[in-house]
């Protein structure tokens, strides 16, 4: 089959194209998805870069985004039957589930990331658990959908699944032009908050206003503590922080009483300082989340298929084309998701 694959660590030219991959054997309870998109993700250019404490065997496949159609169902289940479109969940769930964490089944141990710890999707097809599909409807195209499981659950699950966001109540994202910010910013507006997100180039800003964000900020050119001052002169109700320690002590100063930072990335290093009195004193909450759990992303690929959120696509890339694409992520000079498409 075609894929995609790494066979060292390394820069962008360690992606090499190949149409000759074994194509994988599906175990019992998996079908075989012949991938239409996959789209791209921080996290593939970190694996490809060696993964701290991670070891990858080589040949590697990136890509936990992806977007397909059944091209064999599961052994004794016809639930998803050859020729269905679907998105997948971007993890392989372990088998032994602790009740304790109810849906929130990823918390397990032993789960593994497509692309990471098992193959990933930069290929023509990939063998996939049954209970990670979600069907998409005929008019969500598989670039759009495969945009959706990193970025959009994670977004998800920090605006649907932390705290209850009011109307009026502001949200407050640092990047909201990467993947996660473009979801992020729509899905807050669902919620009917006051969006304020911020931008490395003024030239991001409209396509942010466009998705709906009330103020557009720059992170490098503009007082953002004192702009949102003055815009939510209490300070903001819930605030994604995925950048760490370049922006933390600010995210600290804009949240207000009683509210939450979600943390879900480290865009700028693992270890932030904080201020434990004013931790208490304002009752602060501090959240962590790592995607989200399969019943919110099928209610959020509903939502897709409701034609309800926008997959803000920046550029498709021919598969054979990804180190391109990863040059492209690395820049920074994109809004939104980039995609490989796999004919
Ligand atoms: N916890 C999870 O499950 C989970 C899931 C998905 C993603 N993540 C993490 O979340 C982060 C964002 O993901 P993504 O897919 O949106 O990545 P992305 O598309 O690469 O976007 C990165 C964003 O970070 C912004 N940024 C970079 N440096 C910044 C700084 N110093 N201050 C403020 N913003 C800054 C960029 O803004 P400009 O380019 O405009 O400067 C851009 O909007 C990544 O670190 C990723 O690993 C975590």
């Amino acid at each position: 089959m075609k894929a995609v694959i790494i066979n060292e660590h390394g820069s962008a030219d360690v992606l090499q194209y190949t149409d000759n991959f074994p194509t994988p054997t599906p175990a019992d309870n998996e079908v075989l998805l012949k991938v239409h998109a996959v789209s791209l993700n921080r996290v593939d250019t970190v694996v490809r870069k060696g993964y701290p404490g991670q070891t990858i065997p080589m040949p590697h496949i990136l890509g936990g985004d992806m977007a397909g159609v059944v091209a064999q169902s599961a052994k004794n289940s016809d639930k998803f039957k050859v020729g269905e479109r679907v998105v997948v969940y971007p993890v392989k769930l372990p088998e032994e589930r602790d009740p304790h964490y109810g849906e929130n089944t990823f918390l397990n141990d032993g789960w593994q990331f497509f692309g990471m710890q098992r193959h990933g999707a930069y290929a023509e097809y990939i063998a996939v658990p049954e209970e990670n599909l979600v069907k998409i409807s005929d008019n969500v195209s598989f670039e759009e959908a495969a945009a959706l499981p990193i970025a959009g659950l994670t977004a998800y699950h920090a605006i649907f699944g932390t705290i209850d966001l009011k109307p009026d109540d502001v949200f407050f994202i640092w990047g909201g032009s990467g993947g996660l910010g473009t979801f992020a910013v729509q899905l807050a507006k669902q919620k009917g908050a006051k969006v304020i997100a911020t931008v490395g180039k003024n030239e991001k800003k409209s396509v942010l206003e466009s998705l709906g964000a009330d103020l557009v900020l720059n992170h490098h050119e503009d007082d953002v503590v004192a702009e949102t001052r003055k815009f939510a002169p209490k300070g903001v109700d819930l605030l994604i922080d995925y950048v760490g320690p370049a922006t933390f002590d600010k995210s600290f100063s804009l949240v207000r009483k009683n509210g939450t930072i979600v943390a879900c990335g480290m865009l700028t290093g693992m270890e932030v300082k904080l201020h434990y009195q004013q931790f208490y004193f304002r009752h602060l909450n501090l959240r962590g989340i790592f995607l989200g759990p399969m019943n919110e992303f099928v209610e959020f690929v509903e939502m897709k298929n409701q034609g309800r959120i926008k997959s803000h696509i920046h550029q498709v890339f021919d598969l054979k084309d990804a180190a391109d694409a990863h040059r492209l992520l690395e820049s920074g000079n994109y809004v939104g998701k980039i995609v490989l498409k796999i004919s």
